[in-house]
């Protein structure tokens, strides 16, 4: 069982090997062409040697007296030799160089680009750690056997050569060869067969230990305010030991066999003495024939290394070829349609919800996912806000992923003007609608990046008009270098207010004709979130106003809806003004004052937090 998977390791990891040369045709022939050249000329070098010790020291020590022309001769063609191999060792280098961090370089970006493309399901399922390598360190390994491989080729046609230069020399000393040769094929196949499920474990552990990392990177702040430093360490802690484990029975390994590698050409030297002595004594050679070949095999031993390393990184390479193939075959992408909406058209767009149903993608594909949204059937009018209320579950931020096509619904239909999103183009949709989502994402950039994220036609002016709507143009004016200022990873030098202020300029600064804001002010003083509303649904700056879906919890959020959708488990429960959902639906009325007695007592531990900062429950959690 264990020798099939690994035979199988060697025919896939040469094809693996096969795509690279067939991506990068030209460059690996100019390296293998450079590792031929310094191949054969190890050989004549191999034969020049001999020359100059059979033919020039020995008659030398014989006689006395040295020829020196035949002796400049003969420093002349060494030297020769050695400049030509340099040439072939660069070419050779420099090719393998090239093809290797070419090809690493272009998966990562096939590998990040599929990341985007593939639905948020795929990547619920797939933890950041394991993206992460994947984009790394996979496809790292995948391409490692390119650096030696065109050594390894260049050698096996040295060694095509040095058995055909024996033959011709003397087919006693040509058996030796055809001895130790094959043998060290052979004691390099054994190798890399015992290396390929080391490597393969050692690959996955690497996936494994960057994924805890990261996650308690991550989750830094909750490991800290809960005391559970020891127990993330201890975590880290086994799996890493794992990983040494691994990585030390993969040196052990390699400890046995390179010895082996290296001691067997010695030992062909020898044979090739023994042998070489009695073919001398019997005259069916010549010293110069002796020595010449006695000095190929001692020059031999290191290119046929070459082999070994490619072989030893097979499996490694396909190991992380196989988790960087898992991402690129993946499927499950959401196409997009060709219809486009006409760009020219500014008016708030209408968002239409037809008796859709919704299941997340089950963690094990065999079971079945449960419905989280059913027979969910409203409208946005154009130019309207409908607020989303519902208790935590209920299935708000899911309707705000469907409205923007992060995911399809099962059955039913979401339209944009009365157009299926499925059948919209990327710019019709992105340009229409723009989600401002529960988390706020910031990136590691600065605010005017942050806001324009490389889109056309948003200038300075439209930032600030942008800013000014989201009631972010005050503190962003206050920061040190205004627009430019950096604003750390994940926005961390921002307030969580702030980061969400700064989320809603992006969304606004697109100009979309519906937006979607899930939960998008909750941390922004309940007067200002009603302002910024207000301002949205009509821009004292001239601007078109846009629809608006928003997931609400204040009151005064509510109250500025035309209508409200009451969701509750999946389902649309009522339907309504603020007014009247309060007298007919009970469940609504109780929801409403129940988050507004959290949203008092928010209030007041947030005064309370800024009198004593430092004897905030927080601080005493984290002393203990
Ligand atoms: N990625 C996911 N995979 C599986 N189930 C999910 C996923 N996201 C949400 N759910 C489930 O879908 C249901 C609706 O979740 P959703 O996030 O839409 O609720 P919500 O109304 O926005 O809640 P909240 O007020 O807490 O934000 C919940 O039962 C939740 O457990
Ligand atoms: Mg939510």
């Amino acid at each position: 069982m264990a020798s099939r998977t690994s035979r199988d390791v060697l025919g896939r990891g040469l094809r693996v090997l096969g795509r690279a040369i067939r991506e990068q045709p030209r460059i690996f022939a100019v390296a293998v062409t450079g590792s031929v050249l310094f191949g054969l000329l190890v050989i004549a070098s191999a034969y020049v040697v001999g020359a100059v010790v059979g033919d020039l020291v020995v008659p030398a020590v014989e006689r006395g007296s040295v020829a020196t022309g035949a002796l400049a001769l003969a420093a002349a063609a060494l030297f020769g030799i050695s400049v030509l191999r340099v040439v072939g060792i660069f070419g050779r280098r420099l090719g393998a160089g090239y093809m290797q961090y070419r090809l690493q370089a272009a998966y990562r970006r096939r590998v990040t680009r599929r990341y985007l493309d593939l639905p948020l399901a795929w990547h619920h399922r797939n933890s950041t750690g394991t993206l992460l390598s994947n984009a790394n360190s996979d496809v790292e390994a995948a391409w490692y056997p390119i650096a030696p491989l065109p050594f390894a080729v260049g050698t096996l046609v040295m060694l095509v050569g040095a058995v055909a230069s024996l033959f011709l020399t003397d087919w006693a000393l040509a058996l030796v060869g055809l001895a130790v040769f094959p043998a060290l094929f052979a004691l390099n196949v054994v190798y890399s067969r015992r290396m390929a499920p080391r490597q393969a474990r050692a690959q996955r552990l690497r996936a494994e230990v960057s994924g805890i990392a990261h996650e308690s990177f991550d989750g830094a702040l909750v490991v800290k305010t809960m005391g559970r430093e020891s127990q993330e360490t201890a975590r880290f802690g086994a799996r890493a030991g794992e990983l040494r484990d691994a990585l030390i029975s993969v040196g052990r390994l390699r400890g046995v066999f390179d010895p082996m590698l290296e001691t067997l050409p010695s030992l062909g030297t020898l044979a090739v003495l023994v042998v070489g002595a009695i073919r001398l004594r019997q005259g069916a050679i010549t010293v110069t024939e002796l020595v010449s070949v006695a000095f190929l095999f001692t020059v031999l031993a290191f290119p046929v290394r070459a082999i070994g390393w490619v072989l030893a990184e097979l499996p490694r390479s396909v190991a992380g070829w196989d988790r960087v193939r898992r991402v690129l075959d993946a499927t499950g992408e959401m196409p997009y349609g060709n219809v486009t909406l006409d760009p020219a058209v500014r008016t708030p767009a209408t968002l239409g919800f037809t008796d859709v149903h919704f299941a997340y993608e089950p963690a094990e594909a065999h079971l079945p996912g449960a419905e989280v949204l059913g027979e969910v059937t409203f409208t946005v009018p154009a130019g309207k806000t409908v607020a989303l209320v519902g208790p935590t579950g209920a299935g708000k931020s899911t309707i705000t992923s469907l409205a923007v096509r992060l995911v399809d619904p099962r059955t039913g239909r979401v339209t944009l003007d009365g157009v299926d999103v499925r059948d919209l183009t990327a710019a019709s949709l992105a340009g229409t609608v723009a989600l401002v989502a529960q988390v706020p994402f910031v990136f590691d950039d600065t605010v005017r990046a942050n806001i324009t994220l490389d889109r056309d036609g948003i200038g300075d002016d439209e930032v600030w008009a942008a800013l000014r709507l989201a009631e972010a143009d005050g503190f962003v004016a206050a920061l040190p270098d205004g627009l430019d200022t950096m604003v750390g990873e994940r926005g961390t030098s921002l307030s969580g207010g702030q980061r969400q202020r700064l989320t809603l300029a992006r969304a606004i600064a697109g100009r979309p004709r519906l937006l979607v804001l899930d939960d998008a002010t909750s941390a922004v003083d309940p007067r200002v979130e009603a302002a910024i509303l207000a301002g949205l649904r009509a821009p004292d700056d001239g601007g078109a106003p846009a629809s608006i879906l928003v997931v609400a919890y204040r009151r005064a959020t509510i109250a500025l809806a035309d209508e409200v959708i009451y969701v509750e488990h999946g389902r649309v429960v009522a339907r309504g003004t603020h007014p009247e959902l309060l007298a007919t639906v009970p469940g609504y009325a109780d929801l409403v004052t129940a988050y507004e007695q959290a949203e008092q007592e928010r209030e007041q531990n947030r005064t309370y937090d800024e009198v004593t900062p430092m004897t905030s429950g927080l601080e005493i959690e984290v002393d203990r």
